[in-house]
């Protein structure tokens, strides 16, 4: 497919109508939020939000694998003092389209500068709500694993008789848990809290988000060689994500300029995984390097 592996010019939802359907496995993306930064790539005004973006997650919806995922990192504004209601709008709208809102992920941002507000405390969390066509779709949980933590060895050397057997929710919520059945083990399942630190080196886009941040959603949706797609690519770190965990991308922007400068910046990271696994000898034919 001529689309793969390429930052293409143009409104996302006309550039879209183009691509076959059910050709990307995971669409990960950052739209341009309402009104907020209307200084540097034009802003949609809070109440016209949700119309400027159905047609588009429409466009989505066809181009997505019948396994695929798609993740939207948005959080609504604060207009006249009140949040806008545009984010949950747009969720409610997406489920008319035949979207399913399976989770939400909230980005903690570790490291967002302290403030005063007269009515409320600093925004330092971000969302990253998970859609899918199907209930069955592509997950990877042992990808993106994390160490037990220092917690388990005192809770874990001494269990009692209930830690031992399921013991069922008190509240009734369904939900039980067996706290031995952690015994021995390096790795547990993150929750769907991420914390990241957000990235000042990216000075050539206002918005960039930080490469963790895509990292971790390909892995967990993605295998080698899977494509993936961002809509809206900026300076193109969802694609250099996509490229350092050996999977494909294709990147779309309005403006020729970020178009420019993600091809850059991709060039210059195929380069250096090009020249890494020359040396190690795991450089593939397909101009694809293999990672593990
Ligand atoms: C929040 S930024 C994305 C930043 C990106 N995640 C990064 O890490 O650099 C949104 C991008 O959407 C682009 N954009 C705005 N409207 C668009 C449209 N209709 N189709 C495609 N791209 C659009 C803007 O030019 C901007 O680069």
């Amino acid at each position: 497919m001529d689309f793969v592996n390429q930052v293409i010019q143009g409104d996302c939802e006309t550039v879209l109508e183009n691509f076959p359907d059910n050709s990307v496995d995971l669409i990960f993306t950052s739209p341009p939020y309402a009104d907020q930064r209307k200084n540097t790539y034009g802003g949609i005004k809070p109440d016209d939000y949700v119309d400027w973006f159905l047609p588009k997650t429409k466009e989505f919806f066809r181009v997505l694998k019948p396994t695929g995922t798609f993740i939207l990192n948005i959080k609504e504004r604060v207009v006249n003092g009140e949040r806008h209601t545009y984010v949950i709008e747009l969720i409610l709208k997406m489920k008319e389209q035949g979207w399913l809102w399976t989770e939400e992920f909230m980005w903690h941002k570790r490291n967002s500068y302290p403030g005063k507000w007269p009515n409320r405390f600093r925004d330092s969390w971000e969302r990253l709500i998970q859609f899918n066509k199907h209930k069955k779709f592509n997950m990877y949980q042992e990808a993106v694993m994390i160490p037990v933590g220092d917690w388990a060895q005192d809770r874990l050397a001494n269990l009692s008789d209930t830690d031992k057997i399921r013991d069922e929710s008190k509240v009734g919520s369904g939900f039980g848990k067996n706290i031995s059945n952690w015994v021995g083990r390096k790795k547990v399942y993150p929750s769907n809290v991420i914390h990241m630190a957000t990235e000042c080196n990216n000075k050539n886009h206002s918005a960039a988000f930080p490469l963790n941040l895509p990292t971790w959603f390909i892995k967990l949706f993605t295998k080698p060689g899977d494509i993936v797609l961002d809509p809206f690519i900026g300076s193109g770190t969802t694609a250099v994500a996509a490229i350092e965990l050996d999977r494909k991308f294709v990147g779309i922007d309005v403006s020729e300029e970020y178009c420019q400068l993600s091809r850059e910046r991709l060039s210059g990271v195929q380069l250096q995984l090009l020249t890494i696994n020359s040396k190690k000898g795991t450089y593939n034919n397909n101009g694809n390097t293999q990672s593990g």
